[in-house]
């Protein structure tokens, strides 16, 4: 581990070798097990991705996966009220608890399942719906969505939701990945790493933001308010959700890959009007926030074309944040084998700047 303390803290401290996925902010490239986002979102299932992620044949991982979404479906009336709770990060972060070792949630595949389970359930409890029950024939992202929305299942849809979830299986040293590897590099066990990881995703600079960039697309309205809103937003000191990033210096691949999927979605005749719409938002945000910090390039982040494709597969807002673990939750549970390997506790050092004790040292 790297001893260097930046002036932002940790970053770019090397805290683990991996061969997960790697992050160039330089010049916004993401590969992900050996594959280009761009790439591998766009053809790969998934399932597949995770099989990459996990170092297992496809098939492991779809039939682990599978029968992981099943068992924790008999599982849910043993999670107390975890799936009444109102915001969808903490009801996922309390029922992902019960899924432990003992009860034959301690693999990847399984938690992986059980993960997709509790936030379909949580969606459907909100929605006043009862819990969909899974079918194991189909596809993790298919049967996500089956499992919301209880009707029958739509190609196009599917595909997107497809692409999303590979897109954020991976993200390099992220704030979630390395709340895992230091639960992981204290000997604990998965459930518990992911329990920590979904409570790093949950805050809005991290996974909390796709939700709010839908409320300025509606607070904006019309392509033609885009510039005068922003303005506002940044004279008043708040920032732009879904633009900016610490790592990235230009525009995030993965933006790239959600508005293709997006689009794709658009030429399959769905369409909510919301990308054009955002595309001008874009934009706008872009030029302030240049004209803002002409010496810090602030491009939309990953978060920016969720909200739109999350939107346009027939999501609410609120069960975007939940989503986004049911995707990244193949990462966490990837870098949690890693660490394992690695058998070392994580353990940073701080500088200490408080007050010097009275008494001379020993
Ligand atoms: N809107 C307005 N201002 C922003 C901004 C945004 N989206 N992102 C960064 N800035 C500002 C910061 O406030 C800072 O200004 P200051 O120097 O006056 O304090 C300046 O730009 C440089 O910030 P930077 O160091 O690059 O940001 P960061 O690395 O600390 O933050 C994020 C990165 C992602 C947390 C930040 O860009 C952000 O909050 N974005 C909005 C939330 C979001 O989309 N989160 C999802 C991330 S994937």
């Amino acid at each position: 581990m790297g001893s260097a303390v930046t002036a932002n803290g940790l970053d770019g401290v090397v805290v683990a070798e991996t061969r997960l996925s790697d992050v160039d902010g330089e010049r916004g490239r993401l590969v992900i097990a050996g594959h280009d986002v761009e790439e591998l979102a766009l053809r790969a299932s998934f399932e597949e991705a995770a099989a990459l992620l996990w170092n297992v044949p496809v098939e492991v991982a779809k039939n682990g996966i599978a029968e992981g979404r099943a068992r924790a479906f008999e599982r849910l009336g043993k999670l107390g009220d975890a799936l009444e709770l109102e915001g969808g990060m903490d009801a996922i972060r309390a029922a992902a608890a019960h899924f432990t070792e003992a009860n034959g949630f301690g693999g990847a595949p399984a938690i992986t399942g059980a993960l997709a389970v509790c936030a379909a359930a949580w969606a459907r409890k909100r929605r006043g719906l009862s819990p969909v029950a899974p079918d194991v024939s189909k596809g993790h992202a298919a049967d996500y969505l089956r499992m919301i929305a209880g009707e029958g299942l739509d190609e196009a849809k599917a595909a997107a939701l497809d692409a999303y979830l590979v897109t954020v299986s991976d993200h390099g040293m992220n704030a979630s990945t390395f709340a895992a590897r230091v639960v992981t590099s204290t000997g604990s066990d998965l459930v518990s790493a992911v329990v920590a990881a979904i409570g790093a995703l949950k805050g809005p600079l991290h996974g909390g933001a796709p939700g709010p960039v839908l409320d300025m697309l509606d607070a904006i309205g019309s392509p033609a308010n885009a510039a005068a809103w922003i303005e506002g937003e940044l004279s008043a000191g708040r920032r732009i959700m879904g633009m900016g990033h610490r790592i990235y210096r230009v525009r995030d691949p993965r933006a790239a890959v959600l508005e293709k999927a997006t689009q794709r979605l658009e030429k399959a005749g769905l369409s909510t009007g919301r990308l054009a719409l955002a595309r001008a938002v874009e934009a706008a945000a872009e030029g302030a926030l240049r004209a803002k910090y002409p010496d810090r390039p602030l491009r939309a982040n990953v978060e920016f074309y969720t909200a739109v494709l999350l939107d346009t597969v027939g999501l609410d807002r609120a069960e975007f944040s939940p989503t986004f673990a049911v995707g990244r939750v193949a990462g966490w549970s990837a870098h949690v084998e890693e660490q394992r390997a690695v058998g070392r506790l994580i353990r940073p050092g701080s500088r200490y700047v408080g007050a010097a004790p009275s008494s001379p040292a020993h």
